[in-house]
């Protein structure tokens, strides 16, 4: 099990969304060779977003044969009855979202579920969500995901609002003793990297940048540069 409180930041999550699906083993070793800490894992349902991705079965499969922290970011309709199964499955991190829930209680019940099965929990907000929504769970929830892009596909541009949310976050978090980490997903290049680290972000996804690049090992330090 690996704790994502205890890393150095910041840090670069390849996002397996753009690998190659039929070499994944592969893809996943290469991204840990090249330096990344955390492997960033989507699961969609076709319900909270149009399309599926990763499903629980390959996180199974997938999650004791690599070094990385599995990251996995839940794009699905009932984070409630379903977050903790993928803690159980060998997540190192749930991070669901907010948008998904019915009522704040159950925020804190997700939360609550993943940690009682073993892992850290993430809590992510959409590009037209808020960043105030996020005041009430910042002192349970490990991590929070900024999506810089709408959530369902790679390959998208960077919103540029994007940063100021990020410099929202930031002043939220200042004051608190054992602050949450800022993760940031969708649109991530050299560029954007840079943008969003100079605003507070600590994790970074990053999907088409990076898998299917020969200079894969290039663009993934660069980006921490
Ligand atoms: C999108 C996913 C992202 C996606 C990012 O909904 O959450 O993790 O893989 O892809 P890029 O880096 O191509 O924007
Ligand atoms: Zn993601």
């Amino acid at each position: 099990m690996k704790d994502l409180r205890s890393f150095s930041y910041p840090i670069v999550a390849p996002s397996i969304l753009a690998a190659d699906k039929s070499a994944l083993l592969e893809e996943i070793k290469k991204a840990e060779r090249f330096g990344a800490k955390y492997l960033h894992i989507d699961i969609m349902d076709g319900i909270f977003v149009p399309a599926t991705s990763f499903s629980l079965d390959v996180l199974q499969k997938i999650h004791d044969q690599h070094h990385l922290l599995n990251d996995v970011h839940i794009m699905i309709a009932d984070p409630l009855h379903d977050a903790e199964k993928y803690a159980l499955a060998g997540a190192d991190n749930v991070t669901f979202h907010y948008e998904a829930c019915q009522k704040k209680e159950d925020v804190h019940e997700t939360i609550r579920r993943i940690h009682q099965a073993g892992a850290r929990a993430g809590l992510s907000i959409k590009p037209a969500t808020p960043v105030s929504v996020l005041k009430d769970f910042l002192e349970e929830v490990d991590l929070i995901l900024l999506m810089s892009v709408e959530p369902g596909k790679g390959g998208q541009k960077f919103i540029p609002e994007s940063l100021n949310r990020l410099d929202e976050i930031t002043a939220l978090l200042a004051p608190l003793p054992n602050r949450p980490i800022i993760e940031i997903d969708g649109g991530i290049n050299q560029e954007t990297a840079k943008l969003s680290l100079a605003h507070g972000a600590e994790a970074l996804v990053a999907g088409s940048y990076l898998f299917g690049h020969p200079d894969m090992e290039e663009r993934l330090k660069e980006m921490l540069r």
